[in-house]
């Protein structure tokens, strides 16, 4: 199946080409994208101002031209505007044959993709013995929801936890293990005991220099494969990951490896090795570093710095002096890992914009060893609180997740409890998890990824906005109204039945805004910024509002009342389906 627009795209690129000839590239595909005011059309295309640059032509001549080798279109009425905008109207029988097709069709209208790939999406990640931050939230929410488009799409994904769980902080840790430790506590609270005790043991090494000695034998001891302290290390890994897969579960998002950065030890001296000998590493001070090979220009080298005005080598450091490897080395050897074991033709790392620098260096370093893939640093900014700073507890700790959710949860309990004060207390409480968790999903992928957000209760949890609780809440009323329809079962009847018709202008509203679905998904994937499905779900709620508002349904007569049934119904499925891909519940009732 082709998109609105899609089809449109594709007769206007023949206009194009029959008019210009040579003069257009072979591969050259138009773009259409929706209009920002709806008062001239449904979508726009401004191909005919930048090609004739190119052609050496009036761009208002070339969209005239345009327009009449388009001539009658089947989907659109077509018009001209300003300097050479070229509009289209959709025709509202295209819509309706367009929402018909959607009543048939599970995906929606959702086109697959026509080159599935093998995508490994590398999210959430955190270390051991170190808390899950707020900042972990932004990986962990936009990752799941990545993994979940892609997979509708069609592609093969792979979901992999790469927690840090072979790192420095493991001295303090088997120190205080040894010492301190209470082990039933650990038992209950794996994760906070953990991070506990390495607080304390920070704290105290800073006062006690022999202390810090004391951990740092332990390290050695642990890196030089002492049982005794292998095996604590072990327990510790598996207490956590207890501890993580149950938050994990709370907020249904799941993984299908964990292969933490141990998991590449015995791979990192051989690859350093390899790196040496042919030529891309080099020893430096004692260290072995990655240098610039000179392929980038100065300016796109992520192994240069501009210092005053000179170009000076910022190097990747793969084996320190003393002989220990390091984060970068790793990542080296897990992305030859994705590629070699997993075949993957594309890696993705949902990780903060601050490890920047450190993702170009490791893909340019794939790209001097010819490893090849489509490899994308999902970078996003921090959570600052109200104040603009970091997002931190009233006595300046980092937040930990699981008090998020936990709060989320229980500032949505409050208000289901003002709103449906007899609701039976079980369902209360499922309508608060679901609430509460959407809440803080959504607020996060609502976000342009690359900005910092500020993480606001009230706002999240607002019953009106672009919130989780509207959207959920939009889509109960929209049951509500099925559910007084007295009719028993929505998709027989549909598919019985059905006929759409068009006349009002909100009728047509939400029409166009239904028969966007289908290009919004795919758009939200190719640029991974949920923040487009955020929107888009939000207007389409708001169609939804404004059509309920102007035009009776259940009041109706026959045909009008089945055919206004029938976007209801696919308003609910739009919905439904849109917030799943984000990884957030409907529910029938709140
Ligand atoms: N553990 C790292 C951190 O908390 C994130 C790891 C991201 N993934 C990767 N392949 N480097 O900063």
């Amino acid at each position: 199946m082709i998109t609105l627009p899609g089809q449109i795209a594709k007769k206007l690129t023949k206009a194009l080409r029959d008019e210009l000839g040579d003069a257009l590239p072979r591969d050259f595909c138009a773009t259409v994208t929706v209009s920002q005011d709806l008062r001239y059309g449904d979508y726009q295309s401004n191909e005919a101002m930048v090609l004739a640059k190119v052609a050496r032509r009036n761009p208002r001549e070339l969209a005239q031209a345009v327009v009449a080798k388009l001539g009658d279109m089947t989907e659109a009425e077509v018009s001209l505007a300003g300097p050479g905008f070229i509009n289209f109207r959709i025709k509202s029988e295209k819509y309706v044959e367009c929402l018909m097709d959607m009543l048939r069709d599970e995906r929606l209208g959702v086109p697959l993709v026509e080159c599935p790939q093998k995508i490994v999406i590398d999210f959430s990640a955190p270390n051991v013995a170190k808390p899950m931050h707020v900042g972990h939230i932004r990986s962990t929410i936009i990752g799941d929801t990545l993994a979940r488009l892609a997979r509708f799409m069609g592609h093969t994904v792979i979901t992999d936890n790469h927690i840090g769980d072979w790192g420095t902080q493991f001295g303090m840790i088997l120190w205080g293990w040894k010492n301190l430790v209470d082990q039933a506590a650990l038992e209950q609270h794996p994760i906070e005991v953990l991070l506990t005790t390495y607080k304390e043991v920070n704290k105290r090494c800073k006062e006690q220099p022999e202390l810090l000695e004391a951990c740092k034998s332990e390290l050695v001891r642990l890196q030089s494969g002492d049982p005794d302290n292998l095996a604590i290390w072990k327990r510790c890994i598996e207490v956590t990951k207890t501890g993580l897969k149950k938050i994990y579960d709370q907020l249904d998002i799941h993984f299908d490896y964990w292969l933490g950065e141990s998991f590449y030890n015995d791979a990192l001296a051989p690859l350093v090795k390899d790196l040496m000998a042919r030529g891309i590493a080099r020893e430096s001070e004692g260290a072995v570093c990655v240098f610039s090979d000179g392929f980038h220009a100065p300016q796109d080298d992520p192994f240069l710095v501009n210092k005053d005005g000179e170009w000076q080598p910022v190097p990747a450091i793969i084996r320190k002096a003393d002989g220990g490897f390091l984060y970068a080395t790793t990542d080296l050897a897990t992305l030859d890992y994705r590629i070699r074991e997993f075949q993957a033709d594309s890696i993705w790392y949902v990780v903060g914009a601050p490890q920047e620098k450190h993702f170009k260096q490791i893909f340019d370093i794939a790209r001097m060893r010819d490893i090849t893939g489509d490899f994308r640093h999902v970078a996003f900014g921090s959570i600052l609180g109200k104040d603009r700073r970091p997002f931190k507890t009233r006595d300046g700790e980092t937040v930990s997740l699981q008090d998020v959710i936990d709060e989320a949860i229980e500032r949505a309990a409050r208000v289901v409890q003002e709103k449906s004060p007899d609701m039976p207390t079980d369902e209360k409480d499922a309508v608060a998890e679901a609430v509460g968790i959407g809440a803080i999903k959504f607020a996060e992928l609502s976000q342009n990824r690359l900005s910092d957000y500020i993480f606001d209760w009230d706002k999240m949890l607002s019953l009106s906005g672009d919130t989780a609780p509207y959207l959920q809440n939009s889509y109960v009323r929209v049951r509500a109204i099925e559910r007084k329809s007295g009719i028993p079962d929505f998709s027989v009847f549909l598919s019985d039945r059905a006929c759409i018709r068009l006349s009002e202008d909100r009728e047509i509203n939400l029409a166009h805004a239904l028969c966007r679905f289908a290009e919004v998904v795919p758009a939200t994937l190719d640029d991974c910024r949920p923040n487009l499905l955020t929107a888009y779900l939000y207007d389409l709620a708001r169609a939804f509002h404004s059509f309920y508002e102007a035009c009776p349904v259940l009041r109706s007569e026959d045909s009008v009342r089945f055919s206004r049934l029938a976007l209801c119904e696919l308003t609910a499925r739009v919905l439904k389906l849109g917030m799943s891909l984000l990884g957030i519940r409907m529910l029938e009732r709140m």
